[in-house]
């Protein structure tokens, strides 16, 4: 199976050299993409020099932060110009464990959506603050009562999809910017009656620097799913009415 392992950038300098060296030791067979948001630390060079010494590491550029989920669609956009059959989604700052992805892809087979997932059973987290680990796990809970989903991590960030899972969404549409991105994601592949599998994973909190978490991002998530979810609710009830 094509592989690749799409990295989004902002700020990771320091961390960014060990999760490549990583990742290349537990996935060979993945391409690589990162995708930076013109990082003033100079992310973007060092991505550069990564490129040049390894032809299977690419680099996109954009020309300013502009959120996670622009740049994964950036991503997954130069991904499916190209002929990869699957699509990882992984955070630079060494919270996922690329160890940890052979077991992601093995269930890929029974399912169009693999999320690596804190908060099934086996599933850990290291270091986190308790106030974050709060606002996940009610963020999750929140999300999964008001969309009906059946899946516990529903902002998670290390996943894997099937390139048909991408390719019946229209990228183009969505608007979410943070983690909203990764429950929009979640909702649309659920809709379309689509295999959502989670397997456990340990999240370790960075150790470098600076999460770019900020309550803009958690309100952007927290209203549309919301919005998403009493939309669904009244054209449910609406279909139930007309009988259409
Ligand atoms: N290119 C780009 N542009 N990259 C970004 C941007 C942006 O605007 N914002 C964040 N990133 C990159 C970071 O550099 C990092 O590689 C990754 O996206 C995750 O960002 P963090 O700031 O480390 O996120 P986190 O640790 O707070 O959030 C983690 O947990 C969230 C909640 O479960 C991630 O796993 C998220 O994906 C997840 O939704
Ligand atoms: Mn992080």
């Amino acid at each position: 199976m094509k592989i690749l392992t799409v990295i989004p950038t902002y700020n990771e300098i320091d961390a960014l050299p060990t999760t490549i060296d990583r990742l290349r030791a537990a996935l060979p067979e993945s391409d690589v993409l990162i995708v930076d948001d013109s990082s003033p630390d100079g992310t973007g060079e060092l991505a550069e020099e990564m490129a040049a010494a390894d032809e299977q590491i690419h680099v996109i550029h954009r020309i300013k932060k502009d959120g996670l989920g622009g740049a994964y669609i950036a991503g997954f956009t130069w991904g499916l110009r190209r002929d990869y059959e699957a699509f990882v989604e992984l955070d630079a700052d060494g919270s996922h464990q690329p160890e940890q992805l052979p077991d992601l892809i093995d269930k890929l087979d029974e399912a169009d959506l693999v999320i690596g997932s804190r908060w099934v059973p086996g599933g850990a987290v290291v270091n986190w603050p308790v106030q974050r680990e709060v606002i996940s796990r009610a963020g999750s809970f929140y999300s999964r009562t008001m969309l009906g989903l059946n899946v516990r991590d529903i902002t998670a960030g290390f996943r894997v999809f099937r390139r048909s899972t991408l390719e019946d969404i229209d990228l183009k549409s969505i608007k979410s910017a943070g983690y909203g991105f990764q429950v929009d994601m979640t909702f649309r592949v659920a809709r379309q009656g689509k295999t959502i599998k989670e397997v456990p994973i340990t999240f370790v909190e960075r150790t470098m620097g600076e999460s770019k978490m900020s309550s803009g991002i958690v309100l952007e998530a927290v209203a549309n799913v919301t919005k998403w979810g009493l939309g669904a609710r009244a054209s449910a009830l609406s279909k139930k009415l007309t009988g259409r």
